[in-house]
């Protein structure tokens, strides 16, 4: 049975899970949401690497597994070289910035970015953009968004706070026809009803859950996964977190147990 072990730094990471869900049978999914080093987003990329190691070596010890997803822009930018160097055998799959997608769905031409400071200020985000050449008639409009982690870990998505911070990132973008919005970062689709409220016309926002999901479902076949039966899941805490919120985004009712790394 393939074991597969996702983290990121809290909830973000369950809206991959989520789309894994839909798609993967007849596995183990261990779930670490490393609240007790977060946020991620306003670390240094050595601290992040450091936690990346941690967990992917409590992974490896404790459950055995054959693939890890790190559901994280931020970790990704941070440590997924170093992770495919120590541990070539395993699957890895990261979490990056759907440009690709934005650029083929753009009307406007007009995309804006929301990540965190550490995964625009990566190299690897700037490689990305440069990979992808992009085209002369696609403008890019980047924002960082520090503090949005908290408030949705916080649950205060729907307050006045959360809402004049967003709109405030998201004013040049509206000012200039942005069309379509990359969600940079694992946690910000939790925010999707509010961005959308605050763009109004009927913006697209990318997020890449789908696209991991079916990567990991094509690996994992290429190495004998057979996908049928259930998906079992179980979450791991490393600090405080909403466990309700936690239960309730992937229909659950198993208790989230805590640990130490
Ligand atoms: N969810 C993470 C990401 O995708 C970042 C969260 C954090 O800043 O801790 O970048």
């Amino acid at each position: 049975m393939l074991k597969i072990g996702v983290f990121d730094s809290g909830l973000g990471g369950l809206t991959v899970v989520q789309a894994l869900k839909k798609v993967i049978q007849g596995a183990e999914l261990f779930y670490i949401a490393d609240t007790k080093n977060a946020p991620y987003g306003e670390k240094t990329s050595e601290q992040i690497l450091q936690f990346s190691l941690d967990i992917t070596q409590h992974f490896i010890e404790t459950h055995q597994i054959d693939a890890l997803i790190i559901a994280c822009n931020t970790a990704t930018s941070a440590s997924i070289k170093i992770l495919r160097e120590r541990y070539p055998e395993m699957i890895i799959i990261g979490t990056e910035p759907g440009i690709k997608p934005a650029i083929s769905q753009t009307s406007t031409g007009n995309i804006g970015v929301l990540a965190t400071p550490t995964t625009l200020q990566g190299d690897k985000y700037q490689q990305l953009v440069n990979r992808l050449s992009t085209p002369k008639h696609i403008t890019l409009y980047e924002q960082a968004c520090p503090g949005l982690v908290e408030q949705i870990e916080k649950g205060a998505l729907d307050t006045d706070k959360t809402k004049e911070m967003l709109m405030a990132w998201l004013h040049p973008m509206k000012k200039n026809n942005v069309d379509t919005i990359v969600l940079g970062c694992t946690h910000y689709p939790l925010a999707s009803e509010v961005i959308q409220e605050l763009m109004q016309d009927g913006v697209k926002l990318i997020h890449t859950g789908e696209a991991i999901a079916k990567h990991l479902l094509s690996l994992g076949e290429k190495s004998g996964h057979v996908n049928e039966g259930s998906l079992n899941i179980i979450l791991y805490t490393t600090g405080s977190i909403n466990t309700e919120c936690m239960r309730s985004m992937l229909d659950m009712t198993e208790t989230v147990h805590l640990i130490s790394l």
